[in-house]
């Protein structure tokens, strides 16, 4: 992979996946008991070196980011900082959103094109992503099992811990391939059948997070699942291109599910259990996955 290619991709994957790895842990941090504080305490603690990882990554990003991942919002919406705000105020928990503010004035050409940012530290800031990632994702299989064993109460499903661990491996998968310039061998189903599943979890998630009286929302997440669910199905080698063209369909529908849900919850219009961060940043998952269809790339859709 040529350098600047090599830059480009890494500071992409690091830019939109550490947005995401916090977001697991503060989700961790703001659901776990007051039982639990020694692992609300390590949550707080992983979240704020993956925003310091951010603070190094952005530097590099001006100049460098494609004109395609800034416009397809996966870094930031429109509606991030609000959530942000809205959910650090209503549990008391920490946001870097300083982050947030910078990334929306991100532009991909800048006149004064003087980006530092070389090879070597990009190669820096894949290894120590790498290593937080290691230590976020054993700390997430932890909380899981104790989980399952009930010896802590999470308010969050199981299932979800395990679909933001297999994210967190996802991007693991990534990193590794980004070290050592060999992109992980998947076919397309491989890679389709990752992301159709995670948006079918989505689907499922906020359906059990609405407040029952909310019945034409759960129908249409219920439906959302279903479909998705029917792409992973059906996914083999030979009809590779035609899932690719439904599933990107399917998630420009879950797309805009995800914006009207997030504007709903910030705006208090729906009852649910759902944090709007929570709604943003399943959003944003949907917008990657979106851009990585389009361009059927390198180190996201091969
Ligand atoms: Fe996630
Ligand atoms: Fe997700």
């Amino acid at each position: 992979m040529p350098d600047h290619e090599h830059i480009r991709i890494s500071v992409e994957v690091n830019l939109f996946f550490q947005r995401i790895m916090k977001e697991h842990l503060f989700f961790l941090q703001t659901n776990l008991q007051p039982a639990a504080h020694k692992y609300i305490e390590k949550a707080n603690t992983l979240k704020k070196r993956f925003e310091q990882l951010l603070n190094e990554t952005l530097p590099c990003a001006r100049g460098v980011v494609s004109e395609s991942a800034i416009q397809s919002n996966e870094f930031v919406t429109p509606y991030t900082l609000k959530a942000e705000d809205v959910n650090s105020r209503l549990t008391g928990a920490s946001i870097d959103t300083g982050i947030t503010k910078r990334e929306q004035t991100l532009t991909c050409s800048s006149p004064h094109y003087d980006n530092q940012c070389l090879s070597a530290s990009v190669d820096n800031l894949n290894h120590n992503s790498l290593h937080l990632l290691q230590e976020t994702i054993s700390f997430q299989k932890y909380l899981l099992s104790q989980s399952s064993n009930c010896n802590i109460f999470i308010s969050l499903y199981p299932q979800m811990l395990d679909h933001d661990t297999r994210e967190a491996e996802h991007y693991l998968g990534i990193l590794k391939g980004l070290l050592s310039d060999r992109p992980p061998k998947e076919t397309l189903c491989d890679e389709l059948n990752f992301w159709n599943t995670i948006m079918a979890e989505h689907a499922e998630f906020i359906d059990g997070m609405l407040d029952p009286t909310e019945a034409d929302l759960k129908k249409t997440a219920e439906a959302t699942a279903k479909k998705f669910e029917k792409l992973v199905n059906e996914c083999i080698y030979t009809a590779e291109e035609q899932i690719l063209q439904t599933s990107l369909y399917a998630t420009e529908e879950i797309r805009s599910f995800k914006t009207k849900a997030t504007e709903g919850l910030l705006a208090c219009r729906i009852k649910s259990i759902i944090p709007p961060l929570l709604a943003d940043h399943v959003l944003r998952e949907a917008n990657h996955y979106l851009r990585l269809m389009k361009m059927n790339e390198c180190c996201g859709l091969r």
